[in-house]
C-alpha cells in the first residue's frame, strides 16, 4: 500500500518541489498550507510535472480542529513539516508572530500527531542553529549556540522541543534537517523561489537585477577574509534538499531513530561574487552590482560537513552551482511574476 505523507508549508518554495519528489517516489501527498506565504497556482503546477494529484487543504497548522479532521479524515504515516515564517529582519519586528507562527504551530501539530498516534516527522532546520563563532565545515557533533535573530531562535526551540518530546515517549522518530541555502528551481522552470516584496536572499536579488526588476545587486562585504572577500555560502539545489526528504523518511521508516539530525548541504563553499559570475557566465549576461558594507548578522564563511547524510542516508548533492543557476535563471525568465 502506498504511504501517505503529510506536508504542512507545502505550497512554499521548498515544499512545492519536495511535493514534486514525493509523487515521483510514489507516496500519496496531502499538504496543508494556509498560503501566506505561497500562491494555490503552484498545485496544477506540480500536476503538469509529476502527472498526478496531490491532496490539498487551505488552513493553519496552529488550527486545532483542524489538524484533528486531517488525521482523522486521512491515513497518515508521517508529517514533513515545512511551514513557518522565514524573513530574518520581520522576525526581529514580530518576534512574537514568529514564535506563535514557527514554535506554537509546531507544538499545535505535535499534539494532534501525538493524539492520533503519528511519530514519524522530518523538520526543516537551519544551519543558523550552529550560530556565528565556529569554522566550517560545520558537524552535526558541534554544540548549538544562541542564534542572534528571532527566527532562528524559533527554529533553535523547535528543535530543542522536539529533542525533550523524544526522549519522552517511544512513539516519536524526527529528523532534523539543518538545511544550508537552498537556492535554483524545478527544470521544468514550472515552480521555484517567488518572494514577496523586497527580496532578502541572494539569489531572487540576483535574478530579479538581471531581470531588471532592481536596479543594483548589493553585495555585502568585500573585507571578509575569504579568496575574494566576499561571503562563503553552500548552495544547494533545492531539487537536491527535497530528494533529502525523501531519504530521511525512508530512513525514519527503516532505522526508526529517536532523533537524528543531518546537515543538508553539498559540502562545498562559494563565494558571493564567484556566485555573481557564473551567473553571468552560465547564462550568459550582465548584472549589475556594487559593493557595500557588510549585512549586520551575516557570517563571513558556512558550509556543512555533508558526510553524515552521505553515511546515514545515502544523501549526497547531485546538482554542481552551474546546474543551479541556470535552472534558477530558467524559473524566473519563464515567470517574471513568480506565481501572479
Ligand atoms: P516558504 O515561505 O516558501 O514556505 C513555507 C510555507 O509554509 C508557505 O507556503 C506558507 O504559506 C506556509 N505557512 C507558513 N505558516 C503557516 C502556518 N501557520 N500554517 C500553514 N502553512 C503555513 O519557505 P521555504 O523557503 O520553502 O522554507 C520552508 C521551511 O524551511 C521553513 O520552515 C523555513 O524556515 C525552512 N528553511 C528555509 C531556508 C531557506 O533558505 N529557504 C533555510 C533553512 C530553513
Ligand atoms: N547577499 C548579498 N546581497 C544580497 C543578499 C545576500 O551580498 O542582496 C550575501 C549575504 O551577505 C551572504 C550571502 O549573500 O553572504 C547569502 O545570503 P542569503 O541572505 O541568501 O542567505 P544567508 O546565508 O544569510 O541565510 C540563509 C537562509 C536563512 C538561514 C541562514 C543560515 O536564508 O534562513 O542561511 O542557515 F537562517
Amino acid at each position: 500500500m502506498k504511504q501517505s505523507i503529510l506536508v504542512t508549508g507545502g505550497a512554499g518554495f521548498i515544499g512545492s518541489h519536495c511535493c514534486v519528489e514525493l509523487l515521483d517516489h510514489n507516496f500519496n501527498v496531502i499538504v496543508l498550507d494556509n498560503l501566506s506565504n505561497s500562491s494555490i497556482k503552484v498545485l496544477d503546477r506540480i500536476k503538469k510535472i509529476t502527472g498526478k494529484e496531490l491532496h490539498f487543504i487551505q488552513g493553519d497548522i496552529r488550527d486545532k480542529v483542524l489538524l484533528d479532521q486531517v488525521f482523522t479524515q486521512h491515513h497518515i504515516d508521517a508529517v514533513i513539516h515545512f511551514a513557518g515564517l522565514k524573513a530574518v529582519g520581520e522576525s526581529m519586528q514580530v518576534p512574537l508572530t514568529y514564535f506563535d507562527n514557527n514554535i506554537s504551530g509546531s507544538i499545535t501539530l505535535l499534539q494532534a500527531m501525538q493524539q492520533h498516534r503519528i511519530g514519524h516527522l522530518v523538520f526543516s532546520s537551519s544551519a543558523t542553529v550552529y550560530g556565528e563563532n565556529y569554522p566550517s565545515p560545520l558537524h552535526e557533533d558541534l554544540p548549538t549556540a544562541q542564534p542572534t535573530n528571532n527566527y532562528g531562535y524559533s527554529k533553535l526551540a523547535v528543535e530543542q522541543i522536539l529533542q525533550a518530546t523524544a526522549k519522552a515517549n517511544d512513539l516519536w522518530s524526527f529528523a532534523l534537517l539543518r538545511y544550508f541555502n537552498p537556492i535554483g528551481a524545478h527544470q521544468s522552470g514550472l515552480i521555484g523561489e517567488d518572494p514577496n516584496g523586497i527580496p532578502n536572499n541572494l539569489l531572487p536579488y540576483v535574478t530579479q537585477t538581471a531581470m531588471g526588476k532592481r536596479e543594483v545587486l548589493s553585495i555585502y562585504g568585500h573585507d571578509y577574509p575569504t579568496q575574494d572577500g566576499t561571503g562563503v555560502r553552500d548552495f544547494i539545489h533545492v531539487v537536491d534538499l527535497a530528494h533529502a526528504h525523501v531519504k530521511a523518511l525512508q530512513y525514519l521508516f527503516t532505522h526508526k531513530p529517536s532523533v537524528g539530525i543531518w546537515n543538508i548541504g553539498t559540502g562545498t563553499g562559494y563565494s558571493v561574487l564567484e556566485v555573481v559570475k557564473r551567473f553571468e557566465q552560465v547564462n550568459q549576461l550582465k548584472l549589475n552590482y556594487q559593493f557595500v558594507e557588510r549585512r549586520a548578522g551575516d557570517v563571513a564563511v558556512c558550509f556543512a560537513d555533508a558526510n553524515k547524510a552521505k553515511q546515514d542516508l545515502g544523501f549526497v548533492a547531485e546538482h554542481n552551482l552551474d546546474d543551479m543557476l541556470r535552472d534558477v535563471w530558467h524559473w524566473q525568465s519563464q515567470n517574471p511574476d513568480g506565481y501572479a
